[in-house]
């Protein structure tokens, strides 16, 4: 029977191409619309309700769990699910040895032979890791970050994969959450611009091409807002900051033409979002003109019920389904109940009828209807993944997102021969934890240690100790991790070690595996007995460089106050050590920034550089009654922006040139950047807004403008950004974008506590 959609297929594709030989380019693409939709209709009408609803339904494959899998599932009933049609996408299925069989299940056994869709979670590269999106984003190199994510797509597509769930483009402003490593920061705009990069990678020019997979823009929405930090839960947060902060990012992707939005596990208001009409049908396809689907996240269609906002499986895909989320992701819940729902008339068969659509328009744009094997090429497998020219990639992405916090005693960059450099900690000879927490196409142990990447200079002395164990136990994607508290025996040793050193590296921080997805933390400190550790060595040698490896913004004040030189590190992927090991001998001079502010303690979380300005924001003669703490300052450790150079920079010639005639461009603001220290370096140009008087309050700075540039020793650039109505204005309560007039501040520097500030009026 599938013969009989080939054929139907076929004909209508046929007659179509002839009649659209003649057409002008410019209507090509909606001519091709068109004729995807009208091969779709064709199709609709071939299928059973129970069909249309299997579409509707994603497998997750039966290794590498992300989720709970509800008991009694076997994999027997998914087997018979696909040959009966039952299903339209799998995920966690890869390599083309099994997605060629699954996908030979689904085009040759079941009745309409309608291709799957291979759908994994490729967040920071497949097998050839580059640093978490965290890391990657203090890069602020748009085009980097493309890259990147055009080589995860073209290590995932010659797997077989077709689909990604990323970009991540959760905003989020409290580093308890442990899924901050997996976006792009605190930022709106930085954010934005972020996910348009991540977007354009995965899905490339064309989708058609053999090495782009469709991205998926994720968790729709607020997410990234769960209360206190702690993953699944509850986000509360006003319309203003909804719509200003939450979903730009998301209106950025789909302008960008994202093919699929994922919901979430968090409630909203009150509705679990994966429930909200409002977010996806009333905004993002009405509102934005979406065509592409919505995929449920892991069986967050189930989760409605545990939520208590509906009572059964079948009250939960009814209110799911009228909401607007077109694919159930391992929830079982549309295959079972959906049918049952459309024929007694509760759920309209035109709502079933649209998602599946949507669904197939994905398929048909990747090309699955050509040749549903196209992603299924063992030559490429072999020759595409862990390619030499991967590898140089992610190590040139690695080197971009490190971030040079201090350098006090320009202790930075060591200097290549004569000296006796002490190396400590455990993170230092560690091959795993810089793969980060997503990295499952990838080995465990395979990132270039930063002891392995050290080693490559062989004109210093190196000694390498662990100082104290941390981590013990597995450490795997599923576990929990261990943290050792108890046992500080190693410290002697390496206190000794340091004594007789000139420099000491240490390498303290996070674990891979203490960030990302259900891993929330109360504590930001150094995890187990690091502090302890870095404390003693402290005693006997000041000079100290201090390398961080985290997914997260740590409380690091004991670190701040004392250690010298302290360089972010994250969790940079396969050529961590290297990339690190780079930039400690200046092969590489760090021009990373941070997307997400230092706090001093926990306390002060959530704490963000564009908070609004409060009634008290400042004391009047030590007065106790403004919005202050009494034990800690308001401001935090290291500001949204911040990074430094082995090079100087300075800012100077200001210039505010306003077009009243222009419709576009509203204001030009020009800056001068010089280098003026002794090496060649990049710094981020970044412009910040303030408007000062508005219907809803503004918050006191607001990032919107930034360029990367590069500046020889001595070098002088002037940099130009322009302010349109979208980067003066801001939605209102009732949702409408509006530009008032009235005084505006611009700041001007390499972080957001700038050094150049000016005024203008609108
Ligand atoms: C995560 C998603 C992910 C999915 C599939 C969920 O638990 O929230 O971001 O894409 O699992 O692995």
């Amino acid at each position: 029977m599938k013969h009989l959609a080939e054929f139907t297929l076929l004909v209508l594709g046929i007659v179509l191409s002839v009649s659209t030989c003649s057409v002008n380019k410019n209507n090509s693409r909606l001519i091709n619309e068109d004729v995807i939709d009208r091969k779709i209709d064709s199709l609709l009408t071939l299928m059973t309700l129970k069909e249309k609803v299997g579409q509707m339904n994603l497998y997750n494959g039966f290794w590498d769990v992300t989720g709970p899998v509800p008991k009694g599932v076997s994999s027997n009933l998914k087997y018979e699910h696909l040959k009966k049609g039952y299903v339209g996408a799998m995920l966690n299925v890869r390599g083309v040895e099994h997605v060629r069989e699954i996908q030979r299940i689904a085009v040759e056994e079941s009745r309409l032979g309608i291709p799957l869709l291979f759908g994994f979670d490729v967040i920071h590269g497949y097998k050839t890791l580059s640093p978490i999106p965290l890391a990657e984003s203090a890069s602020w190199d748009l085009d980097a970050i493309q890259n990147s994510a055009r080589i995860a797509a073209a290590e995932a597509s010659a797997a077989g994969i077709n689909w990604t769930f990323a970009p991540m483009i959760d905003i989020s402003r409290d580093p308890r959450w442990g899924r901050v490593m997996e976006g792009g920061g605190e930022d709106v705009y930085l954010g934005s611009k972020i996910a348009v990069a991540r977007v354009k990678g995965f899905q490339g020019d064309d989708l058609k091409d053999r090495n782009t997979i469709a991205a998926t823009a994720k968790h729709f929405a607020a997410y990234g807002f769960a209360e206190a930090g702690r993953d699944y839960n509850t986000a509360n947060i006003d319309n203003v900051t909804l719509l200003n902060t939450v979903l730009p990012p998301f209106k950025a992707a789909v302008d960008n033409d994202v093919k699929t939005i994922m919901n979430g596990f968090n409630t909203i208001n009150g509705v679990p979002v994966t429930a909200s009409k409002y977010l996806q049908r009333d905004i993002l396809k009405d509102g934005w003109d979406f065509n592409g689907f919505v995929v449920s996240d892991w069986a967050s269609i189930n989760e409605i019920i545990f939520w208590g906002h509906a009572k059964d499986k079948n009250e939960a895909a009814k209110i799911a389904s009228i909401a607007g989320s077109d694919m159930d992701m391992e929830g079982y819940v549309y295959i079972q109940e959906l049918t049952h729902l459309v024929k007694e008339g509760t759920v309209s068969e035109s709502i079933v009828d649209d998602a599946v659509k949507r669904i197939l328009r994905v398929k048909y744009e990747l090309g699955l209807f050509d040749d549903p094997y196209r992603y299924c090429n063992e030559k490429n497998e072999k020759e595409i993944i862990g390619k030499k020219s991967h590898h140089e990639a992610v190590l040139d992405m690695a080197k971009k997102s490190i971030v040079l916090l201090k350098n006090d005693n320009n202790l930075l960059p060591l200097k290549k021969e004569g000296q006796k450099i002490a190396l400590i900690g455990e993170l230092a000879g560690d091959k795993n934890s810089a793969l980060g927490s997503w990295r499952l196409a990838s080995d465990d142990n395979t990132a270039v240690s930063v002891l392995e990447g050290m080693q490559a200079y062989n004109g210093n002395e190196l000694t390498y100790k662990k100082g104290v164990d941390v981590f013990l136990g597995r450490t795997t994607f599923i576990h929990e991790l261990n943290i050792n508290t108890t046992d500080s025996s190693g410290i002697d040793e390496a206190v000794e070690l340091a004594k007789s050193s000139d420099v000491v590296v240490m390498v303290l921080g996070e674990h891979g595996f203490q960030s990302g997805e259900a891993r929330s933390r109360t504590s930001l400190q150094l995890p187990g007995l690091q502090q302890e550790l870095l404390e003693a060595v402290y005693k006997v040698n000041k000079n100290i460089v201090l390398v961080l490896q985290n997914g997260r913004p740590l409380v690091l004040e004991w670190a701040v106050e004392n250690i010298p030189t302290i360089l972010e590190a994250w969790q940079l992927g396969t050529q961590s050590g290297n990339a690190i090991a780079q930039v400690l001998y200046g092969d590489y001079n760090p021009s990373g920034k941070l997307p997400m502010t230092f706090p001093r303690n926990e306390g002060q979380i959530p704490i963000y550089y564009n908070h609004v300005n409060t009634g008290r924001a400042s004391s009047r003669e030590g007065n106790v009654f403004w919005s202050h703490y009494s034990d800690k300052e308001n401001t935090p450790l290291y500001p949204f922006g911040h990074g430094l150079s082995y090079t100087k920079f300075k800012y100077s010639n200001l210039s505010i040139v306003q077009n009243s005639s222009s419709t576009d461009s509203k204001v030009k603001v020009s800056v001068d950047v010089s280098n003026i220290g002794d090496y060649n370096g990049k710094e981020v140009v970044q412009l910040y807004i303030r408007d000062l008087v508005a219907s809803v309050t503004r918050p006191v700075k607001e990032l919107k403008g930034f360029e990367l540039i590069a500046l020889q020793k001595g070098e002088t650039k002037t940099i130009t950004f322009e302010l349109t109505d979208n980067e003066l204005g801001f939605f209102n309560n009732n949702g409408d974008f509006i530009v008032e007039k009235g005084d505006f501040q611009i700041f001007v520097g390499g972080s957001s506590i700038t050094s150049l500030q000016d005024q203008f009026t609108l």
